[in-house]
């Protein structure tokens, strides 16, 4: 399938650039943790908080089974913890191009620090939190994406073109070549 997927840590902007991306690309956007949400009827921290972290996990394997049912192509923001999953990689991989929007510590606290949606960074030291988190989870990201953009002193704009253009080189290198196609008929 043909989703263009975006993976990325708290505060990376997958929500905003999934927004504009959707827009350039005339899709719809889906977004992992509005799905949940609108499913269970109560917000994400509210999920944390009354059926724990890995009710909320296994929720997130499921929307990606769920999102895998449609035949339209989209555009998918999903949330920072989901690729921590190995079992969601084939899932992510079977959606289509992941996208890991990468950025630095310093920028998520730069755009998180007044926030208080993100459970796991109601903590009495988030800035640590942020380091240790993002530490384990940079090399999975890694493994999970397709293309890897960074997006720390980039706007919005830079960030969607990148996509759209390392995108379109991938779909061209994966397509099968004409001689190819006509090699199998
Ligand atoms: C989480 C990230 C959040 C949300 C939940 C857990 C994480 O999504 O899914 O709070 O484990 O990193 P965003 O990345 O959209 O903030």
């Amino acid at each position: 399938m043909s989703n263009v997927i975006l993976i990325g840590f708290m505060g990376c902007g997958k929500s905003t650039i999934g927004f504009r991306l959707s827009y350039k690309l005339r899709r719809v956007l889906e977004d992992t943790d509005k799905l949940i949400e609108k499913k269970e009827g109560i917000s994400i921290s509210d999920i944390f908080a009354q059926k724990g972290e890995d009710a909320f996990r296994e929720m997130e394997t499921d929307c990606l089974r769920e999102l895998l049912l449609s035949q339209e192509s989209k555009v998918i923001a999903t949330g920072g913890g989901l690729p921590m999953k190995k079992e969601n990689h084939p899932l992510l991989k079977a959606l289509g191009t992941v996208v890991y929007l990468r950025i630095s510590p310093e920028s998520v606290w730069e755009r998180l620090k007044g926030d208080t949606t993100r459970p796991l960074l109601q903590c009495d030291n988030p800035t640590a939190k942020i380091e240790e988190l993002l530490q384990k989870r940079a090399s999975v990201y890694e493994a999970a994406a397709d293309i890897i953009v960074d997006v720390d002193g980039k706007d919005i704009e830079q960030v969607v073109a990148e996509i759209l253009e390392r995108v379109a080189e991938r779909e061209e290198r994966c397509q099968p070549h004409g001689s190819e196609q006509e090699a199998k008929v």
